[in-house]
């Protein structure tokens, strides 16, 4: 017999159908047991009869909590009384006559209905079943809502999307790279992208003008809460473009986006509030300001931009200037010389996107002009021959047209933590790592085979 999805059970009533899915909970009434099971569309309530099969009924006695298998019966009526109004099915349910058992569920690790009180790390090694709650499905949905209605917006907006590579060359963002050795090139490695920052920029050069990725980041970052090794961002660069263009395309975007897919949401202004770095720093001493009216109240939006930068950092640590976004971005400045002699008093052309009180996405115009470009990199402690090498393609590149672009990056994963109300940014990735970047499914990172190691031309010190 054909499944029937459990949703569609509603248009079976005196019929006899299959459904398939998980048990959900089971309720043992002496010579009646009902069994409530799962599929991807919703719970149907299934009623064992002792009286009717005893064959059956001893069958689905022995049945555990979340096996998976298929059940065929027919739908009826709930009898009056008995209708559970908080499920859409709650009006009808199955009377069961047949049963095939695809896999028996061990004892779960954890009762599913409590996985929000225990330890997180359990989890995470058992994500498969903690993804079988409908919480987590639902932000699955919304998930995959929120990135279809970003590609349709700028697609409809003339956007071209493109992939770039993960396998490419350090692009310097702020975090350590992850590095990938090479076996036809001994001793060389890749880096994989802490953003596809570089390549944008030569579809820029590539005349595309108009370019978007939901791009997957990956940054070898020290353990933070909020951080993950991978991320997931809305990528964008645009030519021939203003800051002001940039950021009014971001803030239709979320107005937009809201409307849509958090109704229930209040954003606190429109248009939202920009505000320059010195102007926050100097009021609220942060750079990413909390500007909601009502600050307890979880369904309020306020989204800011915070911009005109600092181009440079000084970091104590290293005793060194570190660009406060990344080389690329444009210093605002007419006299090159200055970059060089005064880099604390250079602003940039740099901006961040900011949402109750954190940052959710980055950007800035670029640097096309090389002679700045090789300033800003020889504040950043590069040698001159030293920036030709790392990023000769880039000024090569740049010889033949490059037209003026800028774009933003808005982090996914952090947006809908917030707009969720979750606890961490965890909660909204199917497959998180630890703060510390492991992979509890998995076991990642791992110890290879020495064999492997070999073809990699790598050798590991104190490898046992
Ligand atoms: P930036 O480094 O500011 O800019 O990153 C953009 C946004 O990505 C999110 N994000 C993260 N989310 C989770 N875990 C992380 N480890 C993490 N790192 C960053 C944040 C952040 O605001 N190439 C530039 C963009 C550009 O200039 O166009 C970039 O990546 O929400």
């Amino acid at each position: 017999m054909k499944r029937t999805y459990i949703a569609d059970s509603l248009k079976s009533v005196g019929k006899k159908i299959r459904v398939c899915g998980w048990i959900n909970s089971k309720r043992d009434h002496g010579s009646l047991l009902f069994i409530d099971l799962r599929d991807r569309t919703g719970v149907l309530q299934v009623v064992f009869q002792q009286e009717v099969n005893q064959k059956l009924f001893s069958l689905a006695q022995e049945l555990t909590l979340e096996s998976a298998l298929c059940i065929e019966g027919t739908i009826r009526e709930r009898p009056k009384g008995t209708e559970n109004l908080q499920i859409k099915t709650g009006k009808i349910e199955m009377i069961a006559e047949d049963l095939e058992v695809f896999s028996k569920a061990k004892t779960l690790p954890f009762p599913l209905e409590k996985a929000n009180q225990v330890r997180e790390e359990l989890r995470l090694k058992y994500r498969y079943l903690d993804l079988r709650r409908e919480e987590m499905v639902e932000t699955l949905r919304i998930r995959q809502k929120t990135i279809q209605f970003m590609r349709k917006f700028l697609q409809e907006k003339g956007f071209l999307e493109v992939e770039t590579p993960l396998l490419g060359k350090s692009t310097p963002e702020g975090a350590r790279d992850f590095l990938v050795p090479s076996r036809l090139h001994p001793g060389k490695f890749y880096a994989l992208p802490q953003s596809p920052q570089q390549y944008k920029q030569m579809l820029m050069v590539a005349g595309i003008e108009r370019y978007f990725q939901i791009a997957r980041c990956l940054r070898d970052e020290d353990p933070r809460a909020d951080r993950q090794v991978e991320h997931t961002q809305l990528d964008i660069e645009m030519s021939f473009v203003s800051q002001e263009e940039i950021l009014s395309l971001i803030e239709e975007l979320y107005i937009r986006l809201v409307k849509e897919i958090f109704p229930n949401k209040k954003i606190t202004k429109i248009p939202f509030i920009r505000m320059t770095y010195k102007e926050a720093m100097r009021r609220y001493k942060t750079d990413k300001p909390d500007l909601r009216r009502d600050k307890k109240d979880p369904d309020e939006l306020a989204f800011a931009f915070i911009t005109d930068f600092p181009m440079f950092e000084w970091k104590k640590e290293e005793r060194r200037w570190g660009a406060m976004h990344h080389p690329f971005t444009k210093p605002q400045v007419e006299d090159i010389k200055r970059i060089k002699e005064s880099p604390e008093s250079i602003l940039a052309y740099q901006y961040d996107f900011v949402l109750n009180g954190y940052e959710i996405g980055g950007g800035s115009l670029r640097t096309t002009d090389l002679e700045v470009l090789t300033a800003v990199f020889e504040v950043l402690g590069h040698k001159k021959e030293e920036i030709r090498k790392n990023f000769g393609h880039y000024f090569e590149a740049f010889s033949y047209g490059v037209p003026p672009h800028g774009g933003i990056a808005p982090g996914i994963d952090r947006f809908l933590s917030i707009v969720l109300n979750k606890p961490s940014i965890r909660e909204v990735i199917a497959f998180p790592k630890t703060g510390d970047g492991r992979d509890l499914l998995m076991g990642a990172p791992s110890k290879v085979k020495k064999e492997q190691l070999e073809e990699l031309h790598i050798i590991v010190k104190n490898y046992p």
